[in-house]
């Protein structure tokens, strides 16, 4: 069995520009990868048993087990028959199994996450059961870029701006000091395009910066944070705003929508205060964890 993990993203810094034909919009992001990842494993499954995807949690809600597709719409298969097909090998009997612990449809890149993983360890299967040669990282984050805006980040991970569609990456060096998150997941998933369609009905979006200027503290990132895609969640959502104030309340630095949301997050002080905001999450009956900022993007699982 071969495994790879990645991690979940948040945008630090999600600044959206307006619709351009191609149907994207130019986004000016300021990308974290996370602690918290899926794991992806591959391995060979008994002749005749075909392509399939299991998935398991230790801890999501059960709505986001169901929702991941098990079938040739996810993204794992269609990584698996371009890497397969490029081989020229054909995609036969291959079982997967996904463990999840990225919301889906949280707006936290988990289904890119776990293409991410899926190209790194397809990569690795090949190479050990049909000795084809691996392909470099180079190769990968290009092909990263033909699975969605947010693959190729889930694949480079760490700090990294992304611009155009967020797949442009410049990475940057980590940031000097430690974040202790809060992520407060909510009981509903939000599709990414019906957000952005919200924000252009909204009429939104701020003047891109450059994000290359770093904070050098956990205050001065509270004070960049910030998501131009927000107020379209919100809209759609109403209860994000409430679970932004929930965090708030329970001590939160600083509170945003996690890229298309729903999922909310809060900058806390330290990770003592962070548990803190967990435990009191959940005796309130809601689902939240804590994280800290994670490196590496996606890698195999040794
Ligand atoms: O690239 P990806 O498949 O993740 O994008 C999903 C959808 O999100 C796109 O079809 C588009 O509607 C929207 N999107 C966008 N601008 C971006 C990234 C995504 O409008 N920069």
């Amino acid at each position: 069995m071969i495994t790879a993990k990645a991690g979940a993203k948040i945008n630090l810094v999600f600044q959206v520009g307006q619709l351009q034909p191609d149907g994207y919009h130019p986004v000016n992001s300021l990308y974290q990868e996370l602690q918290l990842s899926d794991l992806v494993s591959i391995e060979k499954g008994v002749p005749g048993s075909g392509f399939s995807i299991e998935v398991t949690t230790e801890g999501l809600p059960s709505r986001h087990i169901n929702s991941v597709p098990k079938d040739r719409t996810n993204l794992v298969y269609k990584v698996a028959e371009y890497l397969f097909g490029r081989a020229n090998i054909p995609l036969l009997d291959l079982s997967v199994t996904i463990n999840k612990q990225i919301p889906v449809a949280g707006g936290m890149a988990g289904g890119s996450a776990d293409a991410a993983a899926m190209l790194v360890a397809v990569n690795e299967y090949l190479s050990i059961e049909h000795q084809i040669s691996r392909l470099s990282d180079q190769d990968l984050l290009e092909i990263a870029k033909e699975f969605g805006s947010d693959v190729p980040f889930s694949f480079c991970g760490g700090l990294a701006i992304g611009q155009v569609r967020g797949e442009q990456l410049t990475s940057l060096p980590a940031l000097p000091f430690e974040t202790n998150w809060v992520i407060l997941i909510s009981q509903e998933g939000l599709s990414t395009p019906s957000v952005f369609a919200r924000f252009d009905q909204l009429g939104g979006g701020t003047q891109f910066r450059d994000l290359s200027q770093l904070p050098r503290n956990v205050t001065e990132l509270a004070e960049i944070m910030t998501n131009d895609l927000q107020e379209a969640a919100i809209s759609l959502l109403p209860a994000i705003a409430s679970n932004l104030h929930v965090l708030e309340d329970l001590g939160a630095l600083k509170t945003i929508v996690s890229g298309s949301g729903p999922t909310v997050i809060g900058l806390f002080e330290s990770g003592e205060l962070a548990n803190r905001a967990v435990e009191q999450l959940r005796n309130m009956g809601q689902f939240a964890l804590t994280t800290r900022a994670g490196a590496g993007g996606a890698q195999l699982q040794r």
